[in-house]
């Protein structure tokens, strides 16, 4: 067993799995967020069942194994390759076969790491670490909503430009893990590349749509 997870391909299944596991999450993310649009009783409900649910607690913890492991991994595979290959080839790297994300992976998910360091600081460290919605000062709803306003048009930037590294990271992850994993085959192949990237998209526009409601929904009070 040790033999296998220490093994490359070992690592890229670990890879796959977390990662599968991480987009799963970001599928109940998403619908829960979402909710910003509906209104904000109806977030703020979702957001305390989701804060209080004991079993929750525990996601939260696997949740963040989840990434651990999809980070570690990560790293541990570029110096991987990077070792391997001490000495650029002299051929052009933009291949037919590679895509503009699949060379870029390790630096789209920097971006996404940071990002999400970010995103934590904004609203997790704010929820389950100060008096701000215990207090009544805040709710859930008005600390999502608060940063998405043209005084602070950036965080709209920096969070658009981090779901479309997502979408891109997305698309090009979910084929991978499905070559990893060996689920695939001539006709599963285009079917699978195709649902890859409508989740990638629905990932990237679904989250970006609520930065822009807010934002856009400021100028027209
Ligand atoms: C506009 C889009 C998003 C909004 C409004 C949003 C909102 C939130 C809020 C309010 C929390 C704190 C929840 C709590 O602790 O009770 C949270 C936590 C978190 N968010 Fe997001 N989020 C967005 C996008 C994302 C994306 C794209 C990712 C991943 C790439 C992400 C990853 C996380 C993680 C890992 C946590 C901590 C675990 C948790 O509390 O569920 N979020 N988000």
């Amino acid at each position: 067993m040790s033999n296998f997870i220490n093994s490359s391909i070992g690592k890229k299944v670990i890879m796959s799995l977390s990662g599968l596991f991480l987009l799963l999450f970001l599928a109940v993310h998403l619908s829960l967020n979402l909710l910003t649009l509906v209104g904000e009783e109806t977030y703020n409900t979702a957001a305390h069942f989701m804060a209080t649910n004991p079993a929750m607690k525990v996601l939260e913890i696997v949740l963040a194994l989840g990434f651990l492991l999809h980070i570690i991994y990560s790293l541990i595979l570029t110096l991987q390759n990077m070792t391997a290959r001490p000495v650029k080839y002299n051929v052009p790297i933009k291949g037919v076969s590679s895509s503009w994300e699949s060379r870029n992976m390790f630096i789209l998910g920097l971006v996404i790491l940071l990002a999400l360091i970010l995103h934590l600081i904004n609203y997790y460290y704010k929820i389950k670490f100060t008096d701000l919605i215990k207090s009544g000062e805040m709710t859930e709803y008005k600390l999502v909503t608060n940063l998405f306003t043209p005084e602070y048009w950036y965080y709209v930037v920096i969070y658009i430009v981090w779901f479309i590294a997502l979408g891109l990271h997305v698309n090009h992850s979910l084929r991978s893990s499905f070559h990893t994993l060996g689920l695939n085959n001539k006709v599963w192949e285009v079917r699978l590349k195709f649902l890859g990237s409508l989740y990638a998209l629905i990932v990237s526009i679904g989250f970006t749509i609520i930065p822009l409601y807010f934002l856009l929904s400021a100028f027209y009070k």
